[in-house]
């Protein structure tokens, strides 16, 4: 049979290579620890899961939803952004429900990108914002994230003609997968290049709400000008461990929510009303439950630190997100470490190389598996490297 030529053009999506291994080496006996993907193991709160049952039973969620989304979700966004950023939005122009920020993340590039455009992309990324882009059938140009710029994007780097091109870029802070952190200072300088260049911006905003030692992650939106060029992605999946509800949002640029509300009214029906309205509770709510998250992830960020410094690797405790971005030893690559950690400890790391080829030699270590396995597949990483 014959399929599209854009197929021809797409890379294989790195977890489900990823969960191919595992499945592999599960059927062969082994008890895998997988710190492979980020997918939170704690439930999702009990609070959440009683207001979904509430609105189950009320018919009005039974029916089609409306694609612009159900007003109440639109409001608790608002108070959202406006109680934890200080950013006003506007839920009739400037919000859009998504089943999942990696949905809107994918769709965004049908909207925006034509065949032959540019987009500009982190590299290392998150493999969507490449993959879609070419799917779009646009041409991708990556944007290095280097350790000595603090995985920040050189924008002075990019070549002229290449951000004259450029349609569309992608940031994300705090950072999949290298784990960094930006400040205001840098989203400022994001702006005023898209500005200059006309280029529409897309912040992928799906772990402000997961840092640690204090530190608070800005908005892209908190940027004067920045709704002017761009919008923001949040998800409700990692802060509220609902990574199976596929929930989230965009706030920011009216035109291009407009454009992607009416590519959607095309490929879909909107998103169940009764987890629209759940998603306004858990957004109206105290946010308790993410400071225990947080604190969660902290302490397995710390025993993991720790535990990997014992025996000799270099890495460094992250501001936020739920990975440890960590240089693999010397004498190994990206895979070949990754592969002699699953082989000899059915240990499951992301080589870093799988989120664009500046991932290199660092392999992103996920933070979600009980403290218990985490001290195992440290263990067991160790007697390995002595074989
Ligand atoms: C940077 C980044 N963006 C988006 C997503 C997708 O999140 P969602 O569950 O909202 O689709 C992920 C998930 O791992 C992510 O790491």
């Amino acid at each position: 049979m014959e399929f599209s030529r854009r197929m021809d053009r797409l890379p294989p999506y790195l977890f489900a290579e990823i969960e191919r291994k595992i499945a592999a080496k599960r059927d062969q006996g082994v008890d895998v620890i997988s710190l492979g993907i980020g997918d939170p193991d704690l439930p999702t709160p009990d609070y959440v899961i009683a207001e979904m049952k509430r609105q189950l039973d009320d018919p009005r969620n039974h029916r089609y939803p409306s694609n612009a989304g159900v007003a109440e979700f639109g409001q608790a966004a608002a108070h959202f952004y406006r109680e934890r950023f200080g950013v006003e939005i506007d839920p009739g122009n400037e919000f859009f429900p998504l089943l999942g920020s990696k949905e809107g993340l994918a769709h965004v590039c049908w909207a925006v990108l034509d065949p032959g455009d540019l987009a500009l992309v982190p590299d290392p990324g998150y493999p969507v914002y490449a993959g879609s882009s070419i799917l779009a059938g646009a041409d991708v140009h990556l944007m290095p994230l280097l350790p000595e710029n603090g995985f920040l994007p050189d924008l002075d780097a990019i070549p002229e003609d290449v951000a004259r091109k450029a349609k569309l870029m992608f940031i994300s802070y705090p950072n999949n997968p290298t784990a960094a952190v930006a400040d205001l200072g840098f989203f400022r300088w994001v702006v005023d290049f898209a500005k200059t260049y006309d280029i529409a911006v897309v912040h992928d905003n799906a772990y402000s709400e997961l840092t640690f030692d204090g530190y608070v992650a800005p908005s892209f939106l908190e940027v004067e000008g920045a709704k002017e060029v761009g919008f923001e992605f949040f998800s409700l999946s990692k802060p509220w461990n609902m990574t199976g509800w596929r929930i989230g949002f965009a706030v920011g640029n009216p035109q291009i929510l407009e454009a992607l509300w009416r590519l959607k009214t095309n490929l879909d029906s909107g998103m169940f009303e009764a987890l629209q309205r759940t998603a306004a509770t858990v957004l109206n709510g105290d946010l308790k439950f993410v400071d225990a998250m947080r604190a969660v992830y902290e302490r397995r960020r710390d025993q993991l630190v720790k535990a990997f410094r014992d025996i000799g690797m270099d890495v460094e405790p992250p501001k936020g997100t739920i990975y440890l971005w960590m240089p693999v030893p010397d004498g190994y690559t990206s895979t070949s470490f990754a592969e002699h950690v699953l082989d000899q400890a059915g240990v499951v790391v992301t080589p870093g190389n799988g989120y664009g080829e500046a991932g290199e030699g660092f392999v992103r270590v996920s933070l979600t598996v009980p403290d218990d396995r985490i001290h195992e597949a440290v263990e067991r990483i160790e007697r390995s490297l002595k074989l």
